[in-house]
């Protein structure tokens, strides 16, 4: 197996074999929800967090007995054992399934239960330690990005903008200036020593690697607000006691060194990030059954 496999409505597939109906639901109205999990040395990377947040979006677009047929928890486990996937991602999506295109739900779902495995390389540590650059864009969003919907449209477009900027990352910032989160990740600042984000509400989506970034503080005793903050906040630090880092599945944690073309603390990752980083690469190492990686924060 060359690490790409799917599973498609109960059966398992060869990636390039998998179709859908044109009138899909989650195709046709983006009426559908995803994941998109880490796996690491064939282990599906805090599983459980991300089948809770699962059952969450499908309860909130009313698709709740969706899985009813599909044991996810067991399905994942054993997609990634048959595609024979050591580093890389699983991705997941439930949709209301085809029916005529209307927009209210049809009266007897079937929905689409999808999920496949992709190898993937993780940021190299020379990459992390570079850091990476964030765009500021308005966030044209809907009301409730809690919901992890692939409705993505406004992401893919600040993406793009990013990019085509020279910058790593999209920032979505509220009209009152306070920042919210990134195109596809959570974002912290860490201000006279206490690392700040955006608390929960529809405004985020709720990050599993953000809720693992506030426990690994909380238990290193690095204290933690979930309270918006501004852009200004962190300019008026941004030369000394500030840092800003950003938070994934994918990437894990990166370490964030301009925002708009400031530089934030003269363009290197700070320390109370880099302690952060090193302890979720080693909660990672030791869930991956590997050895704990080198330190990227050297001696002080
Ligand atoms: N995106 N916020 C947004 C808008 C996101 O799309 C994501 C993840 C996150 C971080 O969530 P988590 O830590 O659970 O991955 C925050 C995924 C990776 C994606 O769409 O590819």
């Amino acid at each position: 197996m060359n690490g790409e496999l799917l599973y498609l409505n109960g059966e398992f597939l060869e990636l390039r074999e998998g179709r859908v109906h044109v009138e899909d639901r989650g195709f046709q109205l983006g009426d559908g929800i995803y994941e998109v999990i880490k796996v690491m040395n064939g282990r599906l990377v805090w599983l459980d967090d991300h089948l809770a947040r699962l059952d969450r979006s499908l309860a909130a677009i009313r698709l709740g007995d969706a899985l009813e047929d599909h044991d996810m928890g067991r399905i994942l486990p054993d997609l990634v054992a048959r595609a024979g996937l050591g580093d890389g991602s699983v991705y997941l999506q439930v949709t209301r399934g085809d029916a005529p295109r209307e927009f209210p739900f049809p009266a007897a779902p079937h929905p689409t239960v999808l999920a496949y495995t992709r190898p993937r390389d993780f940021p190299l540590p020379s990459f992390i330690t570079t850091g990476i650059t964030l765009h500021p864009v308005e966030d044209l969003r809907w009301g409730r990005c809690d919901i992890k919907s692939t409705n993505l449209l406004a992401a893919v477009l600040v993406k793009q903008e990013a990019q085509e900027a020279g910058a790593w990352e999209a920032l979505f910032m509220a009209p009152d200036g306070t920042v919210r989160e990134g195109g596809s990740s959570n974002v912290f600042a860490v201000l006279g020593g206490v690392v700040r984000t955006h608390p929960l509400d529809r405004h985020i989506l709720g990050g599993i690697t953000r809720l693992h970034v506030l426990e690994i503080a909380h238990r290193l005793g690095i204290p933690v607000e979930e309270r918006a903050f501004t852009l200004e906040e962190v300019r008026q630090t941004a030369a000394g006691d500030c840092e800003f880092f950003s938070a994934s599945s994918t990437t894990d944690m990166l370490p964030v060194v301009a925002i708009g073309g400031v530089a934030v603390r003269g363009g290197r990752p700070g320390p109370v990030t880099l302690r952060l980083l090193d302890e979720m690469r080693a909660e990672l190492a030791a869930l991956a059954g590997r050895e704990k990686p080198p330190a990227l924060l050297g001696p002080p």
